[in-house]
């Protein structure tokens, strides 16, 4: 008779040298612990749920699939249904993006699809790509997946330091090394909550040119201001760029619904050709039915019109943990004042170790963060942590901040 046998194969001799290097990102290992029931979670950043105008977007899938129903449901164009392409280049004139053409433009699962396809087109082994200190832990992944050499740059209050970044630009041109891109998110920053100045956008601008660098705009929070007058200080650094310098990167996963799974990217043609091809080979194509959603929801004035509500329901959430902060936290921890987005960033003393701090947080008081080492690419960070204002009603928002608080408290003495 046969018998079927079992051995434990070993296959770390088949992986590539991509996939040797590839991580578990902290963020997904720490949602386990913090998703348990009990916790106050200050360390989930995805969106919350209520903003997602979901009886909307029921009437949009229905009249879609009534009225297109068959193409909806086939493949399609590889960058992405004419149609949302065409709304997206009304979106980005909106935002001064005025030479955009939709030539210019391709749809992505999601901007993170966005970020690992340019990784991938532009990144060789060793090539120097430059990140804001601390940055976005999806695209600190996917470009060391690529085995990138990653330079962390400080931020001051009003983003990544320029001298700094020259200095180290230099440096690595000094060394041989191939210094490719500079990877920044401008508003509102995951996970700093910092906003790049209008001064700096330009400066930046200056810098690639004069260095011969393309800049990655990140720019999934920059339609989630909290104050309207601000949103001249919020212009692109792609609506200053008239040489090409700058892929523009946004999504409707803050605005609408991540579970769409619809981003894009603004690039030069020549690039944009060469992301159909990495697409392909990837996809296909992505899904024509959340792509048709999206344009629906836009046609019909859904996100336009429920935009000021996401933006004040998660003003109030932020000003609810400023306050809480100032109101709780020892004089010695220092944060940063959002004027947008999900999260912001806290400093405690130079000595103390935030991830051994997060488990006497969980432990005595069941409130969560995320340690802040992981999203520097300087291995720097110990003593920071990020806490997202976005999941946690504002009763929990002045619970949580206050028992944080009594821990933190313990460990400054
Ligand atoms: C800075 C930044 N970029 C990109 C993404 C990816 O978002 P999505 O793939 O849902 O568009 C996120 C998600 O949180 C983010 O914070």
């Amino acid at each position: 008779m046969y018998t079927c046998k079992f051995t434990v194969m070993n296959y770390q001799r088949f992986f590539s040298g991509d996939a040797q290097v590839m991580q578990y990102s902290a963020i997904r290992r720490m949602a386990r612990i913090s998703s348990q029931p009990g916790i106050i979670s200050f360390s989930a950043g995805a969106p919350n749920a209520d903003t997602f105008p979901a009886e909307e977007i029921k009437e949009t899938v229905s009249s879609i699939l009534d009225s297109e129903g068959k193409t909806a449901l086939q493949y399609g164009l590889t960058l992405g249904f004419g149609g949302l392409v065409d709304a997206i280049v009304d979106f980005c004139r909106k935002k001064k993006i005025s030479s955009v053409t939709s030539e210019q433009i391709a749809i992505t699962s999601g901007s993170q699809q966005a970020l690992d396809l340019v990784g991938r087109l532009l990144i060789d082994p060793g090539d120097v790509v430059f990140f804001e200190l601390p940055s976005y832990i999806g695209a600190i992944s996917a470009f060391r997946n690529l085995q990138a050499t990653l330079l962390g740059v400080r931020q001051g209050t009003d983003g990544i330091e320029i001298d700094e970044l020259i200095s180290k630009i230099e440096q690595s041109k000094r060394s041989g090394r191939h210094a490719k891109l500079i990877y920044v998110i401008p508003n509102f920053q995951n996970p700093s909550g910092i906003t790049l100045s209008v001064k700096k956008r330009q400066q930046l601008l200056e810098v690639a040119d004069k260095y011969d660098l393309l800049i990655i705009e990140d720019d999934p929070y920059g339609e989630v201001y909290f104050d309207p007058s601000l949103e001249n200080e919020l212009l692109p650094i792609k609506s200053f760029d008239r040489e090409g310098r700058v892929l523009y990167i946004s999504t409707f996963s803050k605005i609408l619904a991540p579970g769409l799974r619809t981003g894009w990217i603004v690039a030069p043609m020549q690039i944009i050709e060469k992301l159909d091809m990495a697409k392909q080979a990837t996809d296909l194509c992505g899904s024509m039915l959340d792509q048709r959603i999206v344009a629906g929801c836009l046609r019909r004035g859904i996100i336009q019109k429920h935009l000021p509500r996401i933006r004040e329901f998660y003003r109030s959430k932020c000003q609810v943990m400023l306050d809480s902060l100032k109101s709780f936290m020892p004089s010695e921890i220092h944060w940063t004042r959002p004027t947008g987005g999900l999260f912001l960033w806290v400093t405690l003393p130079e000595t103390l170790n935030s991830e051994e701090i997060l488990y006497s947080c969980l432990e005595q008081e069941k409130v969560a963060y995320v340690i802040g080492c992981p999203f520097h690419v300087n291995g720097e960070g110990a003593n920071t942590l990020r806490l997202a204002f976005c999941k946690e009603n504002e009763d929990n928002i002045r619970v949580g901040i206050e028992k944080l608080a009594k821990v933190f408290r313990s460990y400054c003495k």
